[in-house]
């Protein structure tokens, strides 16, 4: 099956006043139609740069995406123009953002804000838009939803806003569909609820999704793939069971070691990575995991490593890539 998404090399930065921050750097990796990638890594890691960068959302300036190629239906969405990217954005690639308030326009009705986008992309008349629009509410669990079109975003709940966004990320069967940590600011029953909805339309629609979290453990029930982001690379990416049966990058077995686990005590505080991410405007000239690293050897502050394979479909970037296995995770 050929990618439905290439992301090659991409590298973005922000010239500030501080200096060249270095938020991506050269990262790739395939989206394949339907399946489900999460992507995962601490604070400032580059998620969400690396996804607003498929789409050319980064502001710019202070913005750039300074190399790289996207290739999405065999057109490169760093080259094309506004017109055809517009286009994209609407109806084939829908983005998700933590805020529902960011991407929801407070001043109009949720009715009005669905049904223009959908008129806009699909073509279809007013009475048509809105019977889709009635269709995609009652879709993501929103009763009474003939009605709540003439609601203001304000007047939903944080949990029913996350839906009304959904159902607009949706409303025009996107081929994929990126979900920018939808769920953190949720408490965890409607988080829980928010995924398997993810999940049931992902089945319906068929759609792909990328999918941005810190949460590792989430990701287990809801993606095929994971990529772990580092310092705005790629370290390792693997199929779901094998990032947790084999991890073979040490800052993922950090990040898995940091879970919590039924076999541990509440109270037991959960062993953290130690040191912070290096400072993304003066990039380290070898891995920028090394500092943080117990496994690291003198190679790894010279050299920063390639990704390489280790297995189907499973590759990491690291000269020392220890071989453990979940047993052994602390
Ligand atoms: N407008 C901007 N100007 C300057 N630097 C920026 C800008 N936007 C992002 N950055 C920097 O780019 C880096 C990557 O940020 P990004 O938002 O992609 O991180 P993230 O992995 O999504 O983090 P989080 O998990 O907190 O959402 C960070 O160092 C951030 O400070
Ligand atoms: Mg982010």
């Amino acid at each position: 099956m050929s990618p439905l998404l290439q992301v090659r090399n991409l590298e973005t930065r922000f010239v500030t006043a501080d200096g060249v921050v270095r938020a991506v750097n050269g990262i790739s990796y395939d989206i394949h139609p339907g399946e489900t990638v999460g992507i995962v890594g601490e604070s400032g890691s580059g998620k969400s740069v690396g996804v607003l960068s498929i789409l050319r959302l980064i502001p710019s300036p202070p913005g750039e995406i300074s190399g790289g190629e996207i290739r999405f239906e065999n057109r490169d969405l760093l080259k094309c123009d506004r017109a055809t990217l517009r286009h994209i954005r609407g109806n084939k690639i829908s983005l998700i953002f933590q805020d529902p308030m960011t991407s929801l326009n407070p001043v109009l009705t949720v009715g009005k804000q669905i049904t223009e986008s959908i008129k806009l992309h699909l073509g279809l008349t007013q009475t048509e838009a809105e019977k889709r629009a009635i269709a995609l509410l009652e879709k993501v669990g929103i009763s009474d939803a003939k009605r709540r079109l003439s609601s203001y975003p304000h007047q939903f709940s944080g949990g029913m806003r996350q839906r009304v966004m959904i159902a607009m990320g949706l409303a025009c069967d996107p081929q994929l569909l990126i979900a920018d940590e939808p769920t953190t600011a949720l408490d965890v029953t409607v988080q829980a609820q928010v995924v398997d909805l993810i999940k049931e339309l992902r089945k319906e629609i068929g759609m792909a999704v990328i999918w941005i979290t810190h949460d590792l453990a989430l990701m287990a029930g809801l993606s095929d793939r994971i990529l772990v982001m580092y310092a705005g690379q790629i370290v390792e990416e693997a199929p779901v069971s094998q990032l947790y049966n084999t991890p073979r990058h040490p800052y993922t077995i950090g990040l898995l070691e940091s879970l919590p686990r039924p076999d541990r005590d509440l109270g037991e505080t959960l062993p953290a990575i130690e040191g912070i991410p290096p400072d993304l405007t003066d990039y380290p000239k070898g891995c920028p995991f090394a500092p943080r690293c117990r496994y690291a050897i003198d190679r790894c502050f010279e050299e920063d490593p390639d990704l390489e394979v280790v297995g189907t479909g499973h590759k990491v970037a690291c000269w020392v890539k220890p071989e453990i296995d979940k047993n052994q995770i602390l």
